[in-house]
């Protein structure tokens, strides 16, 4: 599988520090990190906990800023831009995907996804979005119906719906055992193969790199990995 190496890069990350400072004490989530995301790929991010992985997706993100470095998505410079770009950007071009689902109890898996279409700009149907996330059968039910690698997926499918440029995974499979875990993972290759929407999966554990084209490695704030997989594999022959 693999990928055409002049596709363009979606997101440039420059020398990205980020000091979080509470008080007297300082932590530095990250030390200079340069990378790239190209257009249709899917990055694993691994790391120990604590190595930096939430701070730089929510960067790339547009939910934090770093301390120092740039950030480009496209040609445009993040770091630069006013709290309203940011907020613009990440409506129109970001789907965020977090180890705990936030659904709204009180809504349909359908009226969950349709908070957002109701909002976006050129969104599939909530009914797409839901089948393309093998929850065709599911649309009425309530998260409380449903199992928690379903309601992850119900989260997939709200991220995606408004075909967002670049789906950002921090821990899915973070709540969830391996089998509900290996539904989600297959949700998000098919998002990745089908609709060719570039996605960085967070997770700290080291099998799923075995479902990337490229696995990148952060240790202590630094990018101590950055790799092409040449050996990828479906989720369904994940084991962990
Ligand atoms: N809001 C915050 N305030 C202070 N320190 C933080 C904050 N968020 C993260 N950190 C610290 O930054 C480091 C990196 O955290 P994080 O990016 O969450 O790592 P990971 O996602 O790899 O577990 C950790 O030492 C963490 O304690
Ligand atoms: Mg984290």
């Amino acid at each position: 599988m693999a990928r055409d190496t002049q596709a363009l890069p979606v997101f440039r990350a420059e020398g990205l520090t980020r000091i979080y400072r509470t008080g007297a004490v300082e932590v530095r989530a990250l030390r200079g990190v340069d990378l790239s995301l190209t257009e249709g790929e899917m990055v694993v991010l691994l790391g120990a906990s604590g190595s930096g992985k939430s701070t730089l997706v929510n960067i790339l993100g547009g939910l934090d800023l770093p301390t120092d470095g740039r950030v480009f998505f496209r040609e445009r410079e993040l770091t630069r831009a006013s709290d309203r770009a940011l907020t613009a950007f990440r409506r129109d071009h970001v789907g965020f995907v977090f180890q705990f689902y936030n659904l709204v109890p009180s809504l349909t898996a359908r009226e969950n996804v349709a908070l957002v279409t109701e909002i976006a700009r050129n969104p599939m149907t909530p009914e797409e979005a839901l089948a393309r996330v093998g929850l065709a059968a599911r649309m009425d039910h309530f998260p409380a119906e449903l199992s928690g690698g379903e309601q992850q997926r119900v989260a997939i499918a709200r991220a995606i719906a408004k075909r967002p440029d670049v789906l950002l995974c921090d821990e899915p499979t973070g709540a969830l055992d391996s089998k509900t875990g290996i539904q989600v993972l297959e949700a998000l290759h098919e998002v990745n193969r089908d609709l060719g929407t570039a996605t960085v999966l967070i997770t700290h554990n080291a099998a799923i790199q075995r479902i990337a084209h490229r696995v990148v490695v952060l240790a202590d704030g630094r990018v101590t990995r950055d790799e092409i997989n040449t050996a990828r594999v479906l989720p369904a022959e994940v084991s962990w």
